[in-house]
């Protein structure tokens, strides 16, 4: 007897082509949620997703709305007594400054190499489209999808999902489910199926120093009052200590000790840290003494300055003292770190740092919470066999350094573990100019996913 998937595989493969300019035609649409100036192309892109999606045999389609972007969302419903998956991903992607420094145009992806380079590609809609490709092959070889899947698209992940959570509790009866798979994550390496176990969490803010009405004459006035830019140089600079420990009070309170054995395991990735730095397109690595850059990426949080501005920034010279300064900050966490408490302690912090006569103002932006997954439950082999079949290597487990924050909400909600089944490259370029995706990782990808809808429907539900 055959096997039942064969078909879908055969699908799969002799669709490879048509699945590219798919994902093409879906990443001319610019949904880059953070640019307020153009929501109708967020909303675009979920009207896009939602009605290629009502093709491939879903039993509802809708656009759920939310008070910023909206997200798209479909449903197979099959059979009761079959368990449930949910996945999810996101529609939203990017800004494509600096433009100048791409090769091709960030929304006409074009193919070089094995690649294809667009802003989206890979985060998130390729990964999206995986699924969607997926669950067609199913519908078309086999008449229908094998367990019953919910499919959830948000438009705000880029900017914080900050309006997740109200959707979700709006939602929560929509979004019950028996298994949770999120696919936006990177591989370990080029052919290495990875399961991502852990994600940090975020806590953003924008933090002012003012010192004085308008901008001052700095003949008239220099030497003689507060510069705030230097002020908040020198407060922001004061946040780390020479051994780049961070240096805000309770910061690392919560933090959980890294066991041997976590350790261990780290350790016996293939990382390659020269490679790393080279493909990194930086020069060194640096951080948080007493631990491997891996261990500082993916168990130690973090505390950046994203973007500072102060004072005259036009061309040639200009004689001031900024009025104000102004930086982005912020801070990946590790659990059991919680980002209103990290932002509260930071703000306390900074503002002990400030010299009389200066105002510190700090604003909460968003945050997300850190994510570390019981990698002894059972849907963890399902996962790795079903990833391992697709790409014929063993999966590893790895964690990453950045943030999903649906991750660790629908964990708590549903109880269940989320798995992070991803399909990027390290150096793929995410959110930065020349943004690519693997063709051959998405054309193993979309048989990755079928095999884990396949292995799941072998499962017995709880
Ligand atoms: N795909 C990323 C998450 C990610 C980043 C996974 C790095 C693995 C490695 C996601 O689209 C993203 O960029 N998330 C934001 C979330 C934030 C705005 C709350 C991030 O991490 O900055
Ligand atoms: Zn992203």
């Amino acid at each position: 007897m055959t096997d039942p998937i064969e078909p879908v595989v055969t699908f799969i493969d002799a669709h490879r082509q048509r699945f590219v300019d798919e994902l093409v035609t879906w990443c001319k649409i610019p949904s880059i949620s953070s640019d307020a100036a153009h929501p109708e192309e967020v909303r675009r892109s979920a009207e896009h997703l939602r009605a290629h999606l009502a093709t491939l045999g879903a039993t509802s389609t809708a656009i759920l709305e939310t008070k910023g972007h909206p997200a798209a969302y479909a449903e197979w419903k099959v059979d009761p007594a079959l368990p449930t998956l949910l996945i999810y991903g996101h529609h939203d992607v990017q800004p494509i400054d600096p433009l100048p420094a791409w090769h091709s145009p960030p929304f006409d992806p074009q193919v070089r190499e094995g690649r294809l380079y667009g802003r989206g590609v890979v985060d998130d809609k390729g990964q999206v489209l995986i699924h969607a490709n997926a669950i067609e092959a199913f519908v078309r070889a086999r008449g229908r999808v094998p367990i019953n899947i919910k499919m959830l698209v948000e438009g705000e992940e880029e900017i914080g999902s900050v309006h997740l959570e109200d959707l979700m509790q709006r939602e929560a009866a929509r979004l019950t489910a028996d298994y949770v798979v999120v696919s936006d994550t990177a591989m370990f390496g080029r052919g290495i199926p990875s399961l991502c176990v852990g994600l940090r969490g975020i806590a953003y803010f924008d933090v002012e120093v003012s010192a004085h009405e308008m901008d001052l004459h700095s003949g008239s006035f220099g030497g003689g009052v507060h510069n705030p830019a230097l002020v908040l140089a020198r407060m922001l600079a004061a946040l780390h200590d020479e051994n780049g420990h961070v240096t805000v009070e309770g910061f690392y309170e919560k933090v959980r000790t890294l066991t041997d054995a976590e350790r261990a395991e780290i350790a016996s990735l293939p990382f390659d840290e020269r490679a790393w730095i080279a493909a990194s397109g930086t020069h060194a690595a640096v951080g948080e003494r007493g631990f491997t850059t891996l261990e500082r990426l993916w168990t130690r949080p973090s505390l950046e300055c994203n973007g500072l501005t102060a004072g005259w920034q036009g061309h040639g010279p200009k004689t001031v003292i900024p009025a104000f300064a102004r930086a982005k900050v912020s801070c990946r966490l590790v659990p059991d770190q919680d980002p209103k408490e990290i932002a509260a302690q930071v703000e306390a912090h900074l503002a002990k740092l400030a010299p009389a006569g200066v105002k510190v103002t700090t604003h909460y932006i968003h945050g997300g919470r850190p994510y570390l997954a019981p990698t002894d439950h059972p849907v963890f082999e399902i996962a790795k066999r079903a990833f391992s079949r697709a790409f014929g290597k063993p999966t590893v487990f790895i964690r990453e350094g950045g943030s999903i924050p649906f991750v660790r909400t629908i964990a708590d909600v549903t109880g269940k573990p989320c798995l992070l089944m991803g399909f990027g490259q390290p150096d793929e370029n995410a959110h930065a100019p020349n943004e690519w995706l693997d063709l051959e990782n998405f054309h193993l990808g979309i048989k990755s996913a079928a095999f884990l809808y396949d292995e799941l429907a072998r499962t017995t539900h709880t």
